[in-house]
């Protein structure tokens, strides 16, 4: 039977979601507001596709989704953190997310940028924390140290940073895939790479899985500006056609529309053919790769 990759992604997310509500639970008391700001992003739909990525690579080399819940919880608590602060007014100064009102539009600026400081710190908690007994405190430390890496400001940090200080400016081709590689595809890197490790991959499993996630990130990052120009707010639920009105470089100004869906699909190529060393276990990360370019929000 063919495999249904979106029961695959609705059984994933249904797990993550689960543990996220567990592991960010609603707080009373005097700072009850922050826990809601919290839940309100984070439990506000969303692909979960790091999560998803992360748990697919655990399986793909031998090891069970339950694994990796707690670091499949802290890539998204991470990854929504970057985006309460993304739609910032000192940031992209958006209204819109997950189909919801940003969070500083509800919350209010302070408590907004407070809450994506405790899902961050948070998410390391979370992370340092292993799903099973059996897992190594070496190797809790290398998957937590790498994740750090990815977020903080050689990855994603400095990728937003570059991102804001080039709005208006030209990028060339180089520049533009450093900074999407960054503010992007770092977490996908980090996602793949803990997933894989928490699963036992081998070094040379980790080494194939990180070849594939490498493209797939930039893949990803690529599909969001072109959605930016192509798609309506009202699928995406977050608002489009702003990217150009900020002068952001992206791939669409870059290599035009056409020329963007073309580099697209060949990343997913170099993505899935990154694979072929592993078995039928690794179908979900060859579906999610087309996924991530294929997608309509
Ligand atoms: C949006 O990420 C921000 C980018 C890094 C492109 P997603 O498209 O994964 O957003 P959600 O999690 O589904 O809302
Ligand atoms: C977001 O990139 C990257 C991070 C949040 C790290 P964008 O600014 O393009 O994401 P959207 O389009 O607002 O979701
Ligand atoms: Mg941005
Ligand atoms: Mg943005
Ligand atoms: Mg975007």
């Amino acid at each position: 039977m063919a495999f249904d990759l979106a029961q695959y992604m609705k059984d994933r997310a249904a797990l993550v979601e689960r543990t996220l509500e567990r592991q960010v639970p609603s707080r009373n008391g005097r700072a009850a507001r922050l826990s809601e700001a919290m839940r309100y992003s984070l439990l506000a739909g969303g692909k979960r596709l790091r999560p998803i990525l992360a748990i697919a690579a655990c399986e793909a080399v031998g090891g069970a989704a339950e694994n990796c819940l707690n670091f499949a919880c802290a890539l998204e608590m991470i990854h929504t953190y970057s985006l309460i602060h993304d739609d910032l007014p000192c940031m992209d100064d958006d209204d819109l997310r997950r189909g919801r009102p940003t969070n500083h539009k509800v919350y209010g600026e302070a408590v907004a940028v407070l809450a994506g400081d405790a899902l961050l710190t948070d998410a390391f908690r979370i992370a340092a924390e292993p799903s099973r007994a059996g897992v190594s405190p070496e190797l809790a430390l290398h998957v937590v140290a790498e994740l750090a890496e990815a977020a903080g400001s050689v990855g994603m940090v400095a990728g937003q940073v570059i991102d804001l200080e080039g709005e208006g400016r030209a990028f060339t081709r180089e520049e533009l895939e450093d900074l999407h590689n960054r503010k992007t595809g770092a977490l996908f890197v980090a996602a793949v790479g803990g997933g894989a490790r928490l699963g036992g991959a081998s070094h040379q499993q980790l080494e194939a899985l990180r070849a594939y996630a490498r493209p797939l990130g930039l893949a990803f990052q690529v599909a969001d500006d072109l959605l930016d120009v192509e798609a309506a707010t009202d699928h995406v639920g977050k608002r489009t056609h702003k990217d150009a009105d900020r002068g952001k470089a992206t791939y669409p100004t870059i290599m035009g529309i056409e020329g963007s869906h073309a580099f697209a699909r060949e990343l997913v190529r170099r993505a899935q053919a990154a694979l072929e060393p592993f078995d039928e276990r690794a179908e979900p990360l060859r579906a999610l790769a087309a996924y991530a370019v294929e997608r309509k929000q």
